[in-house]
């Protein structure tokens, strides 16, 4: 950073001897505009890779898979777990470190990645947790998963993150510390997970692990 700006200052005091057409070009791009991937994949496998997966795709059912997740999301939980407003301990201690680009840098690398599928396992509780995911539980007032996070588990881009695939142990006890109030970050979900009981929030959690 020092060294681009002696660089830009060096350019910039250089220019008035340029020739008129030198004088034309583009003043260089604001430094935030592009995440630095090369350095999002280096911090990410130095630090993250051992919880998350080589590429995102975590193999451990309690840690998220974050590949193909939208980087707005991942920079959003990052920022939240430094300020303390999504409260976890592990992860606010890896996310102090952070800065606000290197977030950038490296949600942008993991949304980068392939997200790998999963699987259902339970055939029972499996068409209840698709009768919720797509068409919510009317008479309780529990929206549709689907109008959110969309029909396949996609999600809408820098809205509603991504669901497809994800470990159904993760998503459980996310949508447990919705429901009881450990994790206050997001209005939307704790309406939602509030009046979701245990053998729903274990079905719909079964339910997306497998949807893509
Ligand atoms: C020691 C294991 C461990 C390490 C190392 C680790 N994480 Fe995590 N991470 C977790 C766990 C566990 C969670 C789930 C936290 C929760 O339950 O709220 C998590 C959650 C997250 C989430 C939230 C994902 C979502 O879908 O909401 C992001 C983003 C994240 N980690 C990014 C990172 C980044 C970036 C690094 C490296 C700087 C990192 N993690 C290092 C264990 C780890
Ligand atoms: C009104 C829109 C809306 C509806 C309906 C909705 N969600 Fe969400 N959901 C969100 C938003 C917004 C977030 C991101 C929260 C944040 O920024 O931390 C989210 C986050 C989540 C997360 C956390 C993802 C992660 O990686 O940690 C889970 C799990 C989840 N939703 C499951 C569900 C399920 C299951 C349903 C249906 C029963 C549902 N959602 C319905 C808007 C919605």
């Amino acid at each position: 950073m020092k060294l681009l700006v002696s660089l830009l200052t060096a350019v910039a005091l250089a220019a008035p001897l340029m020739s008129a057409s030198a004088n034309e070009e583009k003043a260089p791009a604001p430094v935030a505009a592009k995440p630095d991937l090369v350095k999002g994949e280096a911090s990410f496998t130095a630090v993250c890779a051992a919880c998350h997966g080589a590429d995102g795709n975590s193999g451990i059912p309690a840690n998220p898979k974050l590949a193909q997740q939208h980087p707005e999301y991942l920079v959003k939980q990052l920022q939240e777990f430094k300020s303390g407003k999504r409260n976890n301990a592990i992860m606010k201690g890896f996310a102090t470190t952070l800065s606000d680009e290197d977030m950038r840098n490296i949600a942008f690398w993991t949304a980068s990645k392939k997200a790998k599928p999963g699987f259902a396992k339970d055939k029972e509780l499996v068409a209840l947790g698709e009768r919720i995911y797509r068409g919510g539980i009317a008479d309780r007032q529990i929206a549709a998963c689907a109008g959110c996070h969309s029909p396949n588990g996609a999600g809408i881009p820098a809205q509603y993150p991504r669901l497809g695939g994800q470990h159904a142990d993760y998503v459980a006890a996310q949508l447990t510390t919705f429901r009881d109030g450990g994790r206050k970050n997001s209005p939307q979900m704790t309406q939602v997970a509030a009046k979701l009981n245990d053998r729903e929030i274990k079905a719909v959690a079964d339910y997306i692990a497998g949807l893509h």
